[in-house]
């Protein structure tokens, strides 16, 4: 072997991994939103939707979103005194109970990608994760499930799942009906994203979306880049407008001390909380 050729080896080595990372779009040009996450304490689905616990329960069964009601301009409406406090949190609450997180979503004829930017706040209440200090995570519902364009994630949300008080510690999140697809980002050198669903049990890899992540952390500003497919798992085409989901496991957390968003919808080339532009 000459050494031209080897170099030019190289050079096709290093331009084969280059387009396998993600081609983003010029972030620069692309509108950013801030949503607020928070910690939700032990407010499960089951909690959320009984009239006994939780007034809301029956404006939801009429159609009601979580965030119409508690999403006031981008101001959360809710008692963190009460969310922090040991009626709904047993095990005791992080310093900080709320942050925003810039979302910026743009899309090209095959794939979606989408930018998380945030601090993620110390002062966790539970850093059982010693690999990674931080974990993103994007969940998207189909239309199957139950409510899915109304209450985000919480669908997923059950007492019985693992890290809830009193729970087998095996029992992942699951949903009744449909599916969610979850994407996830770790902050540990090396990790992989994670290309998941939610079904009757939650999988870390086996999403058929093909989906990858990216992240850096500069100063105290983490930055994470996902990319999946518009077609496969959750279809997303041109027009729809796709129930989605964030959850931040910030200092160490696992399990349910994530902070989290209620549910939004990502408007591909039409209207949602987040609208996605084409490029
Ligand atoms: C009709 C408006 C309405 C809807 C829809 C609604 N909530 Fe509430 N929520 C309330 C009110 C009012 C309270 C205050 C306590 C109460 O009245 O039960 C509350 C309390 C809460 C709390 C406890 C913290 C606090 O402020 O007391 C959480 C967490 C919560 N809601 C989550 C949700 C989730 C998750 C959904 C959707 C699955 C949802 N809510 C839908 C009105 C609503």
């Amino acid at each position: 072997m000459n050494k031209n050729f080897i170099s030019l080896a190289v050079i096709s080595t290093l331009l084969a991994s280059a387009s396998a990372a993600i081609a983003a779009p010029d972030w620069s040009k692309v509108p950013k939103k801030d949503i607020l996450l928070f910690h939700p304490g032990v407010t499960p689905i089951e909690w959320a939707t009984k009239k006994a616990e939780h007034s809301g329960s029956t404006a939801i069964k009429k159609g009601e979103t979580c965030a119409g009601c508690h999403d006031e301009k981008g101001k959360l409406s809710l008692d963190f005194k009460r969310l922090a406090g040991k009626e709904l949190e047993p095990k005791g609450a992080p310093k900080t109970l709320s942050f925003p997180v810039g979302v910026q979503a743009a899309y090209d004829a095959t794939s979606l990608y989408l930018r998380l930017t945030f601090k993620s706040p110390d002062g966790g209440a539970d850093p059982a994760d010693k690999e990674n200090e931080v974990k993103a995570n994007v969940m998207f519902a189909n239309d199957k499930v139950p409510q899915g364009d109304l209450v985000g994630c919480w669908a997923t949300c059950h007492q019985d799942a693992r890290t809830m008080p009193g729970a087998d510690d095996k029992k992942l999140k699951y949903v009744k009906d449909g599916a969610y697809d979850l994407m996830q980002w770790k902050s540990a050198k090396g990790a992989k994203a994670a290309d998941g669903t939610v079904t009757d049990k939650r999988a870390m890899d086996g999403g058929k979306a093909d989906a990858r992540a990216e992240g850096s952390k500069s100063g105290d500003t983490y930055t994470v880049t996902f990319t999946r497919k518009l077609a496969g798992g959750v279809a997303m085409g041109e027009g729809k407008a796709i129930p989605f989901g964030i959850a931040i496991h910030a200092d160490h957390a696992t399990g349910r001390f994530h902070h989290v968003s209620f549910g939004y919808k990502l408007g591909i080339g039409s209207e949602g909380d987040v609208k996605a532009i084409r490029f």
